[in-house]
């Protein structure tokens, strides 16, 4: 592999129009929220997509600034997607021009990677940004990388590009990660359903959002199934066709509203919930002290008023505790009496934005990228903070309505790339949240 040195390193991203949420806290959040489709499957669903030339309809996808992003990308290579009613798109691949993935959408959205696996199978060569730069965090691909070689591709990477392809059709093969990937898993399925021949994938992403991806590429025709909890067993097809599917709600926004009602002492009720992809969630969350009922798909939340109790967390692969509702998790942890130890084992930056809660109150400790020690329970007041990330803006937006006094909480954009509509949610739950616009664009 040519290694040259990556230039995005020092590249700016484009500029986004910044605003900022003034958010007064202290008000009981109550009434019905209904939860949006998952980000994490729709990105992948329109990715899979491009699969076949038929058209593909995908309903239920979340508005969102990471969907815009990856719609864009496939309209700048000559992909026709259609937006014939909200929350639908319309994916027909026919005719495809330029088989790149620019940096542009990689530096804003490390998903966009996901279309190495569809490209290469479907077109056979693809030129894809390494996405390693983005400000998340230290993300590598290079699992995503093996996995396509496993199966027979040729990459090479020069000036912060990957220039993939595959001189037949891909070769069915063993596929075998070191660790478990969610998107690397995620990339092999979606190439192997072209390849030439049988893909093993061991140990393979458990996420239910895999499993709703894995039920769209069998309605276009793959044969795709899982034969153990963690191997996904794939015999390739030369053509898929076209295909309809309904995505999936998304758990993590659900269980970002959960957090929501219990922080603020209110009762909230979700409706659509998937109470099925939420069990080690609810279950910390009972043991903290929030009741938790169900009725059908709808969840009601309240907190137990004999107050909440410091609990010991561990973030894992699925069916543990999501990662990406571990930061939700820590501000519900910092209303909790007594010392709660949070251990983040999938990401090693998903810590950092504890500064800013501390900001606003709370008592942390952090004596390294991977653990952090809570302690509660912290009366939580109005600060001006900064959103780092996705998961991170909704956490801080989660504490500033527990607090007392107003929060300027600067970065909306991180927040919109992920949760749809999230002010309105909140404010049809009676928060107060005003969108202050900071001006001219600046660089993100
Ligand atoms: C997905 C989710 C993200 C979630 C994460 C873990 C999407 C769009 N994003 O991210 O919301 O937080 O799963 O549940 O679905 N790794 C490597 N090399 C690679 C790939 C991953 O070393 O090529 C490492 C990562 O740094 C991390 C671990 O593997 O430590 C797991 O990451 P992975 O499951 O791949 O996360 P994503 O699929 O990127």
């Amino acid at each position: 592999m040519a290694d040259a040195r990556p230039f995005h390193w020092e590249y700016q991203a484009p500029p986004v129009q910044r605003e900022a949420f003034r958010v007064e806290g202290g008000r009981a959040l109550r009434g019905v929220v209904p939860v949006s489709g998952s980000k994490n499957a729709a990105l992948k669903m329109l990715a899979a997509a491009t699969l076949t030339g038929e058209r593909c309809r995908l309903t239920n996808v979340p508005q969102i600034a990471d969907v815009a992003v990856l719609v864009d990308v496939l309209r700048d290579m000559g992909i026709v997607v259609d937006h014939p009613a909200p929350n639908t798109y319309e994916v027909a691949s026919g005719d495809v021009d330029w088989l790149f993935v620019p940096l542009e959408a990689a530096a804003k959205m490390r998903a966009s990677f996901i279309l190495l696996g569809p490209l290469l199978a479907r077109f056979g060569r693809v030129i894809i940004s390494n996405p390693g730069g983005d400000r998340i965090g230290r993300r590598p691909v290079n699992l995503h990388v093996d996995a396509m070689r496993a199966l027979g591709a040729e990459i090479e990477y020069r000036n912060g590009y990957y220039f993939a392809r595959s001189p037949g059709r891909l070769r069915g093969a063993d596929v075998v990660f070191p660790t478990v990937t969610v998107m690397g898993t995620e990339n092999a399925l979606l190439a192997a359903t072209l390849a030439d021949g049988h893909t093993t994938i061991r140990p393979a992403a458990q996420e239910p959002e895999v499993d709703d991806l894995i039920a769209f590429l069998v309605s276009m025709g793959a044969e795709v199934a899982r034969t153990a909890p963690d191997v996904i067993e794939v015999e390739g097809r030369r053509r898929l066709r076209g295909a309809d599917h309904h995505v999936m709600a998304d758990r993590i926004e659900a269980g970002t509203f959960v957090i929501a009602a219990a922080v603020t002492g209110g009762e909230v009720t979700l409706t659509g919930a998937p109470r099925e992809h939420l069990g080690a969630f609810l279950d910390v969350v009972t043991d903290v002290g929030v009741e938790v009922t169900e009725e059908g798909d709808h969840l009601t939340v309240r907190p137990d008023p004999r107050g909440f109790r410091a609990v010991d967390i561990t973030t894992a692969p699925y069916p543990g505790l999501a990662t990406d509702l571990q930061s939700p998790t820590a501000v519900l942890l910092t209303q909790a009496q007594g010392t709660s130890h949070i251990h983040e084992t999938i990401f090693e930056d998903r810590l950092e934005w504890m500064e800013e809660l501390r900001r606003m109150g709370a008592s942390v400790d952090i004596p390294d990228t991977h653990h952090a020690y809570l302690h509660g329970p912290a009366r939580l007041h109005g600060a001006e903070v900064e959103m780092s990330d996705l998961r991170a803006g909704a956490s801080l937006m989660l504490a500033a309505l527990a607090a007392e006094g107003t929060s300027l909480i600067h970065g909306a954009h991180q927040v919109r790339r992920g949760y749809e509509n999230i002010e309105t949610k909140f404010l049809d739950l009676g928060a107060s949240i005003e969108v202050v616009s900071e001006g001219s664009p600046v660089p993100s």
